[in-house]
C-alpha cells in the first residue's frame, strides 16, 4: 500500500502544530485543583503552596500540593498535555521537558522545585508565526514517529543532545538519546531527525 506523502506530512505537521495551540489556550482549560480539607497540621504536604515558573515565555502562577510533580503541573494544572506520561516513573523519557536550559524528566521533578525557573515543553518550540523549530522540521522530514506518543520527549532530548555536544556521530548520539524510548521502534528515523536539525541549530 502506498501513503500519499504530502498528505502524511500535512497530517504530522497539523499533530506538532496542535500542541502548539493548546499552549495559547486560555487557563480555563485547567481542571479544578482539590481543596486539602479546612485545617491542616504545619507542614503538611496536602497544603497548596504557590509555585511561579515561566512555561514557554510566560510566567504562571500555579496553586500545588507540593507532591505535584512538573508532569503533573504541565499537564494538569498549566493545561500544557503535549508532555506525555508514559511511565510516572523516570524510565521512558516521554516526561521530558527543558528548566533552566537542561533536559529534566519531569515525573521525577517536584513542581515546587521547579519555583522561579524557566520551562520549555513542546508546546514552546514553534515560532509566534507557526513556523516550527528545526528539531520538528527533521523528525516530520525523517519520517521520525509512527504513533507520536514519544515524539515530544524526543524532540526535548534531540534539542538537548545537539546543544550538550552529544550529536557528533551516530553512535554519540544513540547514547545520549537512550534514555529516550521509542516503543514504535522509530530509532534510526530519530538518529537520521537529529543529524538534519544540527548543523541548522548550530548555523
Ligand atoms: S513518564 Fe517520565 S520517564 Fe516515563
Ligand atoms: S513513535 Fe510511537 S512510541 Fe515512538
Amino acid at each position: 500500500m502506498t501513503v500519499d506523502r504530502s498528505l502524511a506530512d500535512s497530517q504530522r505537521r497539523n499533530f506538532l502544530k496542535g500542541s502548539a495551540i493548546a499552549a495559547i489556550s486560555p487557563f480555563a482549560a485547567s481542571p479544578a485543583l482539590a481543596q486539602p480539607p479546612a485545617s491542616l497540621p504545619d507542614g503538611d504536604p496536602r497544603a497548596l503552596r504557590a509555585v511561579e515558573m515561566t512555561i514557554n515565555g510566560q510566567r504562571r502562577r500555579l496553586s500545588l500540593d507540593a507532591r505535584t510533580s512538573l508532569l503533573d503541573a504541565l499537564r494538569d494544572h498549566a493545561g500544557l498535555t503535549g508532555t506525555k506520561k508514559g511511565c510516572d516513573q523516570g524510565q521512558c523519557g516521554a516526561c521530558t521537558v527543558h528548566v533552566d536550559g537542561r533536559r529534566i524528566l519531569s515525573c521525577l521533578m517536584l513542581a515546587v522545585a521547579a519555583d522561579g525557573a524557566a520551562i520549555t515543553t513542546i508546546e514552546g518550540l514553534a515560532s509566534e508565526t507557526g513556523e516550527l523549530h528545526p528539531m520538528q522540521q527533521a523528525f516530520i522530514d525523517q519520517d521520525a514517529f509512527q504513533c507520536g506518543f514519544c515524539t515530544p520527549g524526543q524532540i526535548l532530548s534531540g534539542i538537548a543532545c545537539v546543544r550538550e555536544g552529544h550529536a557528533e556521530t551516530e553512535h554519540d548520539i544513540r547514547e545520549y538519546m537512550s534514555g529516550n524510548i521509542c516503543r514504535c521502534a522509530a530509532y534510526p528515523n530519530i538518529v537520521a531527525a537529529i543529524q538534519q536539525a544540527k548543523p541548522l541549530m548550530e548555523g
